[in-house]
């Protein structure tokens, strides 16, 4: 018998372990071993059951991802899981799951295949299929509601959240749980069932409940899905999976899951979320950044300066227990910091996100100081003043001399350069960017800013350090506005342009909306506040390039005083409850003030707003690609997804590029360029894809790590 599936003995019951390292994945090969050990279990007499474990860290993680992508494309056939999942449940003799780590997709649907499941109560199960734009195909959504009843099932198969062993047990997915060692435990519970009656999963009917009763079920289940996944297929197909077992067969049932299934499958959904799974992966991945990199502990932090930013910042580490020192210049300043701190943890508490006792223990983890005594424990420094390189700078030479050697030096700064900041310490060597995303604690984006001179252990520490605060890392060049706000830049500048040409301000933010966004462009602006970008702009003016267009708007409603949510009014009109209603004086002024800049006023349909504000991110993030200053495309991709609101079953702006064709996305932009000018000049990436037929997915995988260790290093 192959590696894949091993079968050992243990007097009359017979162990199969899975060893497909390192999630135990049901690749090419697994199932047929899975069949010859069942059949080999059969045919020996002394054997009286079976128990099915993982070897390693993880029962069965699902069907192998990288399959789908060979699937869809035809290089491999298709294959499913169904058969071998009969062939477990019609053994003569008890099949007992034995799970640990983590039981998702098939390896779930696997487990319920056979007649008994125990498990260790903390490992978790789970049909996340969804999360990949695909619903369970081996039978789930068709075994999982017999087991846990109906509304459970719809609530696991259409939203993808895994639960844990323990709290399964009680819902009649695991029959008992195992504390200490699972394989010995499972050995013994084996022995107690040898005898008694096998049940077959798929012939339990009394879970699945009433016609009458399921609607409302289903009813309440597809509301969820259109509100909390607004435009995602999956979760509906998951929901009709579940609605047909309790209408069909089971084998009707699974019929129909199958066709859902075959749907999702090849749909632009599913491609684009499994790109994503994998690009999650992926970014962690720098090319002269090897694994073993030593890593610097971080044991002990400090943030400067508790402003909006540093607030948020010293919660994340304080969540993921790290002590931390939180300073700013006075007491009335950190009075209001640590105030901002509680008011934010005690809603946490109302709103049943965290519990008072967790929130004390945060809370005592963060020990607000006025001076830099005690910096000389720290093992890292995240800065968060306000923006300005003078002030930064005097920031960082106190830091060089208040903190020990061996210390990170971070700042958290949006547009400054990293390099020159670091030039302010006698060790530019720990300086390193930490761009976090407003608000701290929320956002999940965390860019990691590489100055010339930043050590490989700082960049290495700071990746691994992402993942323990809860946050995705992104490796980023220093240019300024790095990735993600570099691309917002042209992005936000179209919104504005496009009003200014004759669109309403709603049907800017709604053509968005509905493409996917969590926000419209003009009312995040609202919401981070106008005045911020105002102030860059006026502080960067001198980089303005002479006869390339600007947008006014904005500025023009800064100087009124409408910066947005914070002061009421900005391109919407707010209540005390922040509600947003439309303005009828914006549409007014800007119709004037266009009138007077000679701009034309024209019908703009949702389609063209569209293209000008996300194919002007699209051609941004090619110029980056090109110039270094982000790895790969998918870690644009991923910066959009998890600090933009971008939506995932687009799987990012460049893959969103990659599945309209880049040459479509080129030629429209050639027409922008055409009617407004140099601000659309196509950038020279994406020019050459295009005219090549490829695709920015290409681009990644054909110039390896050689191509972009070249990039970055002349970033
Ligand atoms: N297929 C292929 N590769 C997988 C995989 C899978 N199902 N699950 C994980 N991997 C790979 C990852 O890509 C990664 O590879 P890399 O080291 O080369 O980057 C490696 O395994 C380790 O994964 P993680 O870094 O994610 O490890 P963690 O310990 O952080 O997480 C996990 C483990 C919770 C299992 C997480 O990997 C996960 O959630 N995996 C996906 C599970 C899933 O979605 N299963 C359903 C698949 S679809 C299905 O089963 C359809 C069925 O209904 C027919
Ligand atoms: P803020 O104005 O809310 O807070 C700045 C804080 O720094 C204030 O509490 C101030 O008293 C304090 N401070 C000033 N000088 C100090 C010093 N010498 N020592 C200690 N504390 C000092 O500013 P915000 O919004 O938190 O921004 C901080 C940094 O984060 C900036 O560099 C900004 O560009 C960046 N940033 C801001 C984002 C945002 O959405 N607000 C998003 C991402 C980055």
């Amino acid at each position: 018998m192959n590696d894949f599936v091993k079968i050992s003995k243990d007097n009359d019951v017979a162990v199969i372990t899975i060893d497909n390292p390192p999630v135990n994945a049901l690749s090419p090969g697994v199932p047929e071993r899975i069949w010859a050990a069942i059949d080999e279990v059969n045919a020996d007499h002394a054997i009286r059951a079976a128990v099915v474990i993982g070897a390693g860290r993880t029962f069965v993680a699902g069907a192998d991802i990288k399959e789908f992508g060979k699937m869809t494309s035809g290089a491999s056939p298709r294959r499913t899981l169904l058969p071998l999942l009969l062939h477990i449940e019609d053994s003569g003799k008890p099949v007992v799951m034995a799970i640990h780590g983590t039981a998702f997709g098939g390896g779930l649907e696997l487990a319920m295949a056979g007649h008994y499941r125990v498990a260790a109560p903390t490992a978790q199960v789970g049909q996340p299929e969804v999360k990949l734009g695909i619903i369970p195909g081996a039978g789930g959504t068709q075994r999982l509601p017999r087991l846990v009843g109906v509304a459970k099932a719809v609530e696991m198969c259409a939203e993808g959240k895994p639960v844990l062993a323990r709290d399964a047990a009680p819902l009649g997915l695991i029959d008992r749980l195992i504390e200490g060692d699972l394989l010995s435990g499972a050995g013994a519970f084996a022995r107690e069932i040898a005898d008694k009656p096998m049940p077959k999963t798929r012939e339990r009917t009394e879970k699945l409940g009433t016609i009458a009763d399921n609607g409302a079920i289903f009813s309440a289940a597809r509301d969820a899905a259109h509100k909390k996944q607004r435009g995602m297929k999956a979760p509906l197909a998951a929901i009709e999976a579940v609605e047909a077992a309790t209408r069909l067969s089971f084998e009707a049932g699974c019929e129909a899951e199958r066709e859902l299934f075959t749907d999702c499958l090849f749909s632009d959904q599913s491609k684009a979320l499994i790109h994503v799974f994998f690009g999650e992966r992926e970014v962690g991945k720098i090319p002269d950044i090897p694994k073993d990199t030593p890593l610097m502990p971080v044991n002990r932090v400090a943030v400067v300066g508790s402003g909006t930013m540093g607030g948020g910042i010293a919660m994340v580490f304080a969540n993921a227990g790290i002590p931390v020192l939180l300073k700013d210049v006075d007491q009335p300043a950190l009075d209001l910091g640590m105030g901002k701190i509680r008011k934010n943890y005690a809603s946490s508490v109302q709103r049943g996100r965290f519990t008072q006792e967790f929130v004390d223990e945060r809370l005592w983890l963060i020990t607000p100081v006025l001076t830099y005594d005690a910096f000389s424990d720290v093992d890292m420094v995240v800065e968060a003043v306000f923006e300005g390189m003078a002030l930064k700078k005097s920031v960082f030479a106190d830091l060089d001399r208040a903190c020990k050697r061996g210390a990170i030096l971070a700042s958290n700064t949006s547009t400054l350069n990293i390099d020159e900041i670091g030039a302010a310490t006698s060790r530019p060597e720990a300086v390193i960017g930490t761009h976090f995303f407003s608000p701290a604690n929320v956002m999940r984006l965390l860019e990691i800013v590489r100055g010339k001179k930043s050590s490989k252990e700082a960049i290495a520490t700071c990746m691994q350090l992402s993942r323990k605060l809860g946050k995705i890392g992104v490796l980023v060049g220093n240019c300024r506005g790095f990735v993600g706000n570099r691309m917002f830049g042209p992005y936000r500048r179209e919104a504005q342009f496009l009003v200014e040409e004759g669109a309403d301000v709603e049907a800017v933010d709604k053509a968005l909306f509905d493409f996917g966004n969590a926000m419209g462009p003009l009312a995040t602006g609202d919401l981070a506040g106008l005045d911020v970008g105002w102030r860059i702009r006026q502080e960067y003016r001198h980089l303005e390039k002479p006869g390339i267009r600007q947008p006014f708007a904005e500025n023009r409603l800064c100087e009124l005083g409408r910066y947005g949510q914070k002061t009421m009014k900005g391109w919407y009109r707010y209540d005390e409850n922040r509600r947003a209603s439309t303005d009828p004086e914006v549409a007014a002024l800007v119709r004037k003030w266009s009138a007077e800049a000679g701009i034309l006023q024209r019908q703009i349909s949702a389609a063209e707003i569209v293209d000008r504000c996300i194919y002007a991110l699209v051609n941004e993030g090619a110029r980056i690609l090109e110039e270094g200053y982000a790895l790969r495309a998918v870690d644009i991709d991923i910066i959009y997804l998890n600090g933009y609101g971008f939506p995932a079953y687009r799987g990012g702006p460049m893959w969103h590029a990659d599945t309209v064709g880049l040459h479509n996305v080129y030629q429209r932009v050639c027409e922008f360029h055409q009617l407004h000018g140099e601000a659309w000049a196509p950038a020279p990436l994406l020019k050459r894809l295009a005219e090549a037929g490829k695709t920015f997915a290409e681009f990644d995988k054909e110039q390896g790590a050689a191509g972009l260790l070249e990039r970055t290093n002349s970033a």
